[in-house]
């Protein structure tokens, strides 16, 4: 049997993270710049798997990759009779905990690996619902925004893992994308806005803003309201801010975009580091702000065009 490859790209969470998790919607696009590979081919004795060039034994997988595992396994039990096994090579351009999705992309490409190796046809739900086993294990309620959006591969209006919608926007428009190089934690993250609230009630005043805020913005992007949209990131990352999850890094590099021709920018993700995105009218201005943000700090910058999601 020839080697099986699949892929899963990255994500980019225009605006709604961490409301989502409340039940609000949010806005995420899906960010081909960066991607997870996958290779399967037979294995005679038994089943292993490397990560970035580290080989492992799969039934002693360390401790970092139990929902990996808990997936696989679950996979291998529903779907096959387990009657062949694997050797698994997965790599990766998405850097690990930016809030680009790079968890949820590694379980999507797997499956759609191990559906190839093992001829499977899984509908979407069965599909979406081995992802969700191990998302569930880096943070134990994961709203589903980024395993659907890595799924579909499409511009998605997210309000439930039951309810979403894809949207086509022709904003001429570029998102540049940096890399403070911190990694967040998306479980503290979300714990730390859990306890917040818990805290204090004053907290979900700030998740039915971001909520309002985000149908806004979709409405603005629909109308190629592209000042809007820049504005309302703005306004999205004060008030993630104010939730708690913003980190210094990021706000220094909302900063300098800001100061360097953006029409808005925000943390996108978990936070507590991560990465920023902002929003420039140009490809010139996009080369432009990838610059000054490497030389203040952004350890990777990336740019995007928003045209790219017109369909
Ligand atoms: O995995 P991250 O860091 O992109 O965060 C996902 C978005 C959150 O809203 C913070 C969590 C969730 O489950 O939706």
């Amino acid at each position: 049997m020839k080697k099986i490859c699949t892929r899963a790209y990255g994500k980019i969470i225009l605006m709604g993270e961490h409301s989502v998790v409340y039940d609000k919607p949010a806005i995420a696009l899906p960010f081909k710049a960066v991607a997870i590979n996958v290779e399967i081919k037979n294995k005679q004795e038994k089943n292993i798997i490397s990560i970035d060039n580290n080989l492992y034994d799969f039934n002693n997988l360390p401790s970092e990759f139990t929902g990996i595992k808990k997936m696989i396994n679950l996979f291998l039990a529903e779907y096959t009779q387990n009657q062949k096994n694997f050797e698994m090579h997965i790599t990766s351009t998405i850097p690990k905990q930016r809030g680009l999705g790079s968890s949820a992309a590694v379980s999507v490409a797997v499956i759609r690996g191990l559906c190839q190796f093992y001829k499977v046809n899984l509908s979407q739900k069965e599909f979406a619902s081995l992802v969700h086993t191990a998302e569930s294990i880096h943070h134990n309620n994961p709203s589903g925004i980024d395993t659907s959006v890595i799924m579909k591969e499409e511009a998605l209006l997210f309000e439930s893992r039951n309810k979403m919608s894809h949207f086509s926007t022709a904003l001429e428009a570029y998102l540049v994308v940096a890399d403070t190089g911190i990694m967040g934690n998306t479980s503290q993250a979300v714990n730390l806005v859990k306890s917040n609230i818990k805290r204090n009630n004053n907290y979900i005043k700030i998740i039915d803003d971001l909520g309002a805020l985000t149908y806004r913005t979709y409405e603005r992007l629909i109308r190629k309201d592209i000042e809007a949209v820049g504005n309302n990131m703005t306004t999205a990352h004060r008030l993630l801010s104010e939730l708690g999850v913003s980190h210094k890094a990021l706000d220094h590099l909302v900063e300098t975009a800001l100061n360097n021709q953006a029409l808005g920018a925000k943390m996108t993700g978990s936070g507590l580091g991560g990465c920023m995105i902002a929003l420039v009218k140009s490809q010139e201005d996009a080369e432009a702000l990838k610059t000054k943000l490497e030389s203040h700090g952004a350890i990777k910058t990336w740019s995007y065009r928003l045209k790219e999601l017109e369909s």
